[in-house]
């Protein structure tokens, strides 16, 4: 090829690239609201949510004890063994985590049943989360067999839409749980994204540290969104039914600009400096520019023991049985010390960790091209900061158990 000619091939590729970009670069809204594009990655590749859900999963297992003890001491319904009982999981995602909670909470109530009762009830379970959830994925993991041995002894369906909202019938629920997903908001506060308002979040994708103006924005709608999910329950759990909740959350003394557990969480977390930088790397490298980086923002707010408790007060309709703060550690010492040994591998888990959690929304702000950029940025940001590696960070999780009065 002579170089006239590579040179025009070279140049063509070069206005293609730039026009694709120039396309995918565009800051897109989210038409329809939030709930159309949040979920976690479907599938189950490296970036998937199912291959990317420790956290979530050692916030269960510590939780476990609590669920357990309320499955124990709830009312029980079932007379005969015409009656099922209904159970759900709302945000239920995709993967081991929901399964394993589903499991738990019928085996326990089916042994109570045959002993106290002496029936053994049919039971619904509901598997609840947003209509861009991977359901298919979900549902193609429920063949599989228990641990056990034995084959899932419930009646399954998938109930998609919005658990700020009503998804069901009143009083159809015996059990209500959700795990790991009541701390994501149903929007970004109109505010937050007017770059003219004092709650443009400048030079940050979310609240940890930002001014007092995006903080409260983000308070108020997380307030808004838990009471709309109280009263949702209220009507479709039973009298004597259990809501057990587990979420992102802080101690009940932290103000809420201190999202996070310490400084060392902080510096670490996902959301926070990596990310920043990222961005920072996105508009430096000219691939974005400032409105488009400060415009975009991560839904999620960690609450207070106090502004959890204050939610069901004004809700009314349920008695809190228990309500703790737990710290969650954010890796298993195994991992750490695998990465120790290999600071690459340790970029390339956390980005597929945000992948897993942030595609969705951040495709929808750039596009998949950028958003793969970014992702890359934010891998690179992370392997080359290996003292953090050695730090132990948490996570703050709240859990409550309430009975439906
Ligand atoms: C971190 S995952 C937790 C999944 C699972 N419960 C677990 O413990 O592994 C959070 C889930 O909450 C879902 N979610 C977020 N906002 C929601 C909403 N408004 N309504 C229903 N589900 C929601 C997300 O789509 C996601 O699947």
């Amino acid at each position: 090829m002579d170089s006239f000619s590579s040179m025009a091939i070279s140049s063509i590729r070069a206005n293609s690239e730039h026009e694709y970009m120039k396309r995918e670069c565009q800051p897109k809204t989210w038409t329809g609201g939030l709930h159309r594009v949040l979920c976690m990655q479907g599938g189950d590749d490296d970036g998937s949510y199912a291959k990317n859900s420790e956290a979530p999963a050692s916030a269960i297992t510590l939780s476990k004890p609590l669920l357990l003890t309320a499955i124990q001491s709830m009312k029980l319904f079932v007379q005969s063994e015409e009656d099922s009982l209904r159970i759900a999981d709302l945000g239920c995602a995709t993967g081991y985590n929901t399964l394993a909670t589903i499991d738990m909470v019928v085996e326990g109530l089916r042994e109570r049943y045959i002993k106290e009762c002496g029936v053994d009830p049919e039971f619904e379970a509901f598997f609840s989360d947003l209509p861009s959830n991977d359901f298919n994925s979900l549902f193609r993991s429920l063949a599989t067999t228990l641990s056990n041995n034995k084959a899932r002894r419930y009646y399954a369906a998938g109930v998609p839409g919005s658990f700020y909202s009503r998804l069901f019938p009143k009083g159809k629920l015996h059990v209500a749980v959700s795990l790991s997903a009541l701390h994501w908001l149903s929007q970004i506060p109109e505010i937050v994204l007017d770059n003219r308002s004092p709650a443009w979040n400048k030079g940050r994708a979310w609240i940890d540290g930002a001014k007092k103006e995006v903080v409260e924005a983000y308070a108020k709608q997380s307030e808004e969104d838990l009471e709309d999910f109280l009263r949702c329950r209220k009507e479709e759990i039973v009298e004597g039914g259990v809501l057990f909740m587990l979420m992102g959350g802080r101690p009940g003394s932290q103000r809420p600009d201190n999202q996070l557990d310490d400084s060392d969480s902080r510096a670490k977390h996902p959301f926070t400096c990596s990310m920043d930088q990222a961005w920072e790397d996105l508009l430096n490298e000219g691939l974005i520019d400032e409105e488009t980086r400060d415009g975009f923002n991560i839904p999620a707010y960690m609450r207070s023991t106090e502004e959890v408790e204050r939610a069901i007060e004004r809700c009314g309709g349920f008695e809190i049985q228990r309500m703790e703060y737990q710290r969650i550690v954010e890796h298993s010492k195994e991992k750490q010390d695998e990465w120790i040994r290999d600071p690459v591998s340790y970029g390339r888990a956390k980005a597929n960790l945000v992948r897993a959690t942030l595609r969705p929304i951040v495709e929808a702000h750039v596009g998949p091209y950028l958003s793969e950029e970014l992702f890359k940025r934010f891998e690179n940001r992370v392997s080359s900061d290996i003292s953090l590696i050695h730090k132990t960070c948490f996570y703050g999780v709240i859990v409550v158990c309430a009975i439906r009065k």
